[in-house]
């Protein structure tokens, strides 16, 4: 295993405990709204803690830029970790066991490695630039489905811009006419490493952060597949607005999408 992925795993199963010990114990854990529709808890805070604590013993001088205490500059300018310390905060306030540690590093810009982690399944997604993708040590490839017939979508509804609703739900209702069904599982990083695994068919959702995305676009990448704006072009790191799935299903979704396209979700 590459160095680097190492040091993402053991920051990621370090992250993990601390959230399955206080999923466990959920009277003390603290929310608190962030913005519209957006929590965080104290438990997102320490996760957090932890992964910076091990990437920072390890490459004190990478810089980090994490959901919740943002941008830690670091003198090398060349390695970025990008971090989640918890995708799928809503679930786990809830009490759904359904959430992952996410955890990317980026070298001069380019995705290199990646690490989905669900603590509560014990899976672990890895990936390094060039050398595959796997779950818990084994080989995953996304499901090269051509067409929606019988293919199942993993999404995202946009809870966050309710303004899009219109334009989302026309696209839902042409894609779910077409496909076996559709999942909104909670949680951005695991679907885009459930479709690395083929476990989905496809995922698209709107105005996605860099750290719900970075680790999950490594892993489909080299699990075979690929990871594009609304459009089909690469502006889905800015925008967040992201679809995923094999090249050929992929194409299919993007024409369902297209005639409900606004100017803003062009971009
Ligand atoms: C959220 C989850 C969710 C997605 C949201 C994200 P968070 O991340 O990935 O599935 O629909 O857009 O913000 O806030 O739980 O880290
Ligand atoms: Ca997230
Ligand atoms: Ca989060």
């Amino acid at each position: 295993m590459h160095p680097m992925l190492n040091i993402a795993v053991r920051a990621a199963r370090s992250a993990g405990n601390v959230i399955v010990r206080a999923f466990e114990q959920q009277d003390k854990v603290e929310v608190e709204a962030k913005g519209l529709n957006d929590f965080v808890t104290n438990v997102d805070k320490l996760a957090e803690q932890a992964i910076i604590d091990t990437i920072k013993k390890a490459y004190p001088s990478h810089s980090i830029i994490g959901e919740e205490s943002g941008v830690h500059d670091g003198e090398d300018q060349d390695y970025q970790w990008i971090i989640d310390p918890l995708d799928g905060t809503t679930n786990f306030v809830k009490g759904i066991p359904h959430f992952a540690v996410s955890i990317a590093l980026k070298v001069k810009g380019k995705l290199d490695q990646a690490v989905v982690f669900d603590p509560i399944r014990g899976e672990l997604f890895t990936a390094s630039r060039g050398k595959g993708a796997q779950l818990n040590g084994f080989r995953i490839r996304v499901n090269q489905a051509k067409e929606l017939n019988g293919a199942v979508l993993a999404t995202g509804f946009p809870f966050k811009q309710k303004h899009h609703i219109d334009s989302y739900l026309a696209m839902f209702k042409d894609l779910f006419a077409k496909t076996a069904d559709m999942r909104r599982a909670g949680s951005a990083s695991l679907d885009l490493a459930y479709v690395a695994a083929g476990r989905v068919d496809g995922f698209f959702e709107f105005g996605l952060k860099p750290w719900d995305t970075a680790a999950g676009e490594l892993l489909v990448i080299e699990a075979g597949g690929l990871v594009t704006d609304l459009t089909g072009g690469h502006n889905h790191t800015k925008s967040g607005n992201t679809v995923a799935a094999s090249a050929r299903l992929l194409k299919t979704i993007l024409t369902d999408i297209r005639p409900h396209l606004t100017e803003s979700l062009k971009k």
